[in-house]
């Protein structure tokens, strides 16, 4: 999914442009320019704004420090690391450019070569320019286990081309979305997917409190969270981080982008960007974990495109609760832990910014809630289903049971045919389809 960018007001769009400290020399030789910033304590629309308080060092502060642990590279050495930019060697594409695989020399000339991905700028827009600093930036100043690391960068401003390329760690199981919706990996386990929620709720703690300034991510999503060897997530995707507002303000005022079915619908309604649009865009993703379905998706039937639209319908203290889970998971998970993260979804959703947790509370309950799942829930959803099927009567004096139910049965019947389709030789694949038409008469 892409990122929108979505501008409310154009007069406070084009000050924002006028005031952007952050852009390099685009002379016309042929050169590397750095990504450096002027220095200035204006927030503004800048792809790093420097809107932390004046007794904090500011991103593009910080920066200059860290600057020389980043490698510099030439777009020569990247041409040859990745065979030219050979489509054998892509590993991913997204709004920001290609992503290829490659392998460079150690910095110090010694051992094996490391394996590396490299993200190509394709675009060669002001806005494509000033995400890729931002990312520059903050990954340089920014160091947690659950963050990728930035190995380095190459920023060519030639005759007739510009070019902007990042260099970072290889992260060799691609995406938390393509485990997640993807059919042709295997299913997500169940305890995979709770290391992935604690270590990326840990990540955004680390940018909203472990360090000097408060850094929102603002773009929260699945595709968004890289997989190592151990399936250990990682936060890429820095492109659209900000400072956090300067002492004694609330939220920094800004452009609103982001991803649509992520982004806090108070940020898209006003602009207004704080540390708790992060937490709600983790909750969405809670909900995508349990549920295996993408917070948007335009191919269901009607009531349940909207993730948290649907999953409403089935609360987490109701017997309903258990439909919501992806079926993929079978039994294999832990129903009391499902319905605490699921109510710690709901608290990240909280409609009133100020009232969603902090990220540590997050972490907290996510261990918790871990912990419930390792000294064993209850199991599986099969019992709760079977009640819920055979009821006749609405035992949480829900409204819509009746709606939910017959959704829940058309789910279920889909997931049936998806099953059917996934297993199927050609004759089994010849039923799916008359099933469908049946279904549609
Ligand atoms: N460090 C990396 N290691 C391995 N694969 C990566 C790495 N960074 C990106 N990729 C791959 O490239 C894909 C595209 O990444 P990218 O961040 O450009 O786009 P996206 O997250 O899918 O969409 P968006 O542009 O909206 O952020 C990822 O989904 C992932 O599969
Ligand atoms: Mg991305």
């Amino acid at each position: 999914m892409q990122c929108f960018y979505y501008f409310k007001d154009k007069s406070r769009v084009a000050r924002e442009r006028k005031s952007a400290p952050a852009i390099p020399n685009r002379s016309r030789s042929e050169g590397s320019p750095s990504p450096t910033t002027k220095k200035t304590n204006k927030s503004s629309g800048s792809a790093v704004s420097t809107g932390s308080s004046l007794s904090h060092r500011s991103i593009p502060a910080l920066f200059e420090e860290k600057a020389q642990n980043l490698q510099v590279f030439t777009f020569n050495e990247l041409r040859n690391v990745t065979d030219n930019f050979s489509q054998l060697n892509k590993i991913g594409e997204g709004g920001f450019g290609s992503v290829y695989k490659g392998y460079i020399r150690p910095r110090n000339g010694r051992g094996d070569r490391i394996p590396v991905a490299v993200k190509k700028l394709n675009q060669n827009g002001l806005q494509g320019h000033k995400q890729w600093m931002a990312e520059v930036q903050f990954l340089a100043v920014v160091e947690h286990p659950n963050l990728v690391k930035l190995i380095g960068y190459c920023a060519v401003d030639g005759e007739r081309t510009i070019q902007r390329l990042l260099i970072y760690e290889l992260m060799p199981n691609k995406s938390l979305e393509d485990h997640l919706f993807n059919r042709a990996y295997p299913t997500l386990p169940w305890n995979t997917r709770l290391n992935i929620a604690l270590g990326v709720a840990q990540g955004i703690a680390y940018l909203h409190e472990g360090l000097e300034v408060q850094v929102i991510y603002r773009d929260f999503k699945a595709s968004n969270v890289l997989l190592d060897n151990d399936f250990n997530p990682k936060l890429s995707d820095f492109g659209l981080a900000r400072e956090g507002p300067a002492d004694g303000h609330t939220h920094v005022s800004t452009a609103v982008v982001g991803t649509y079915g992520y982004a806090a619908p108070d940020y898209i309604e006003t602009g207004h960007l704080t540390i708790k649009s992060d937490v709600w865009s983790f909750g969405v993703v809670l909900y995508e974990i349990l549920t295996g379905r993408r917070s948007l998706e335009k191919n269901r039937p009607r009531g349940e495109q909207k993730l948290l639209e649907w999953v409403r319908q089935f609360p987490p203290d109701s017997r309903r609760f258990s439909m919501i889970m992806d079926p993929r998971l079978g039994n294999q998970y832990s129903m009391e832990a499902a319905r605490r993260i699921a109510k710690l979804a709901d608290s990240c959703l909280i409609k009133q910014s100020k009232n969603r947790p902090s990220m540590s509370e997050v972490v907290e309950a996510l261990k918790q809630a871990i912990q419930t799942s390792e000294t064993g829930g209850t199991t599986g959803p099969t019992t709760d289903m079977i009640e819920e099927v055979s009821s006749s009567t609405d035992l949480d004096g829900e409204r819509n049971s009746d709606d939910a139910r017959a959704s829940e049965y058309s789910r279920r019947r889909m997931a049936h045919l998806e099953k059917l389709r996934e297993n199927a030789d050609a004759t089994g694949r010849r039923r799916f389809m008359l099933m469908q038409r049946a279904k549609v008469q």
